[in-house]
């Protein structure tokens, strides 16, 4: 493995970039949202249309983004701005990154709240709280999590209070270290607890439900909520990968790391599906939970395994972790432009932007018990930030910039850019962004709104 040292903010291994980009991706989306969003779309039907959606648009529209990051090597903002200047690009198309930017910050607010859901149960964990726990308690220890705006409160500060240390240094230091041992601990752990789950559990029925699909499940609902998931997994349409194409080296070829991360990704989400489903099935939990599925689950798991104690607290600082290293992709555009662009330190800015989105994400936490009311469209605060990224934000943010990429950024650049040894890459890249990824976009997410 070459040396990871960082030469003037560019990664001087390939593997670098994909460590890093597969910190991004791998997170709070593959072990909380995935096996939700899957039990309440009906499982196979889902997975498969899931799956298309991360190879027909998940990955082209990756591709893109790290492709532009990369040649321009930028931030965002800037990018389009030297662009515009360079007469390539109207300077309308600066809306896009600063969409892009809002979006990641409001998935901030509610994510912070989501890993600070999976601090506490760290600090449940560590304490034995789960040491031969039956069903009615994980739920009770659950809902009484919910009911305690002020314990939220403490741990979403405190991870808030990591994303800023982390981003304020510069990402391309440490982070790939951390990813580089974080991410093989992390799948041999899954593995081992999708083992003992399916062991223990109904796992007939779980690889039934994950597994087996028929065409009548398929509707544009589900594949709304896949396109949703699959761009939010991959970190896609809010411009995080496109600050980690800015740090990769010419050397490597784009597919083939963008390849890779998607794989990575999948692979995570699959087995966070094998180790809950079996205890969901054989406990008789309410496939369609929602977001207390992983969280009422995980703690029964480890309550009745041998050595659970440790185990869980080794699953929990994993899961924290892997939610820090996604965390700070989404604060690292507004923290690059506002260092790169009025020479603010990165801290200063870090501190800044994270201050902001600690105080929406009180909102989002009182959203589970005093402000439980519905805003709007019968949502709270949380399910409305998460529908409005997920569903709307990121979409259409994904699909504005693949057709600034495919359509207005000049050919040759993009060329030049992508072509490594295999040039065959770019024609097959190209032509399923512009034929593929965008129309099915459009029509899926024009389709979800009015069919929703
Ligand atoms: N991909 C991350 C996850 O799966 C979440 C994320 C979304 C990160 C958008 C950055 C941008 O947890």
């Amino acid at each position: 493995m070459p040396e990871s040292r960082c030469l003037q903010g560019i990664w001087s291994s390939p593997w670098i970039f994909i460590f890093a980009a597969s910190g991004s991706a791998v997170g709070l989306g593959n072990i909380w949202k995935f096996p939700y969003v899957l039990g309440q779309n009906g499982g196979g039907a889902f997975l498969l249309v899931y799956c298309l959606c991360l190879l027909l648009v998940g990955l082209p529209v990756l591709m893109a983004e790290v492709a532009l990051g990369r040649t321009v090597r930028s931030n965002p903002i800037d990018t389009v701005n030297d662009l515009s200047e360079r007469h390539i690009l109207h300077s309308g198309w600066v809306f896009v990154p600063w969409l892009a930017g809002v979006t990641g910050f409001l998935i901030l607010t509610f994510y912070s709240v989501i890993a600070g859901w999976s601090l506490a149960y760290l600090d449940r964990a560590v304490s034995g709280e789960f040491v031969g726990i039956t069903q009615e308690a994980a739920y009770r220890m659950f809902d009484t999590l919910l009911a305690t705006p002020a314990e939220m409160l403490l741990w979403h500060t405190i991870f808030m209070a990591l994303v800023i240390l982390t981003v304020g240094q510069s990402v391309t230091r440490g982070l790939s270290a951390v990813v580089k041992i974080l991410l093989p601990v992390l799948v041999v752990t899954l593995i081992l607890l999708a083992s003992y789950s399916m062991l223990i559990g109904n796992s007939a029925e779980a690889l039934n439900f994950m597994f087996r699909w028929s065409w009548q499940d398929v509707s544009f609902d589900v594949i709304l909520a896949a396109v949703g998931l699959a761009l939010f997994s991959l970190s896609v349409g809010m411009g995080a990968m496109f600050a980690y194409g800015a740090y990769m080296s010419k050397r490597m070829s784009i597919a083939r790391a963008c390849t890779i991360v998607v794989g990575v990704d999948l692979l995570v989400a699959i087995l966070a599906g094998l180790v809950i489903f079996p205890l969901v099935f054989s406990f008789n939990i309410d496939v369609e939970a929602g977001p207390s599925l992983t969280f009422v689950s995980l703690p029964i798991i480890f309550g009745n395994l041998l050595g659970g104690q440790f185990f869980a607290g080794v699953f929990f600082v994993l899961l924290v972790v892997a939610a820090l290293t996604s965390a700070i992709s989404m604060l690292e555009l507004f923290v690059a432009w506002l260092h790169e662009r009025f020479s603010m330190t990165r801290l200063k800015a870090a501190v800044f932007m994270g201050i902001a989105v600690w105080f929406v994400g009180i909102a989002v936490l009182l959203s589970f018990n005093h402000w439980d009311n519905k805003l709007l469209l019968g949502l709270n605060v949380f399910e409305l930030l998460d529908s409005m990224t997920s569903l709307v934000l990121l979409p259409v943010g994904a699909i504005l910039l693949s057709i600034m990429v495919a359509w207005f950024i000049p050919h040759s650049m993009l060329q030049n850019e992508m072509i490594t040894k295999q040039a065959n890459h770019f024609q097959w890249w190209y032509k399923t962004l512009k034929f593929i990824s965008i129309p099915a976009m459009v029509v899926i997410t024009l389709a979800g709104w009015i069919g929703g």
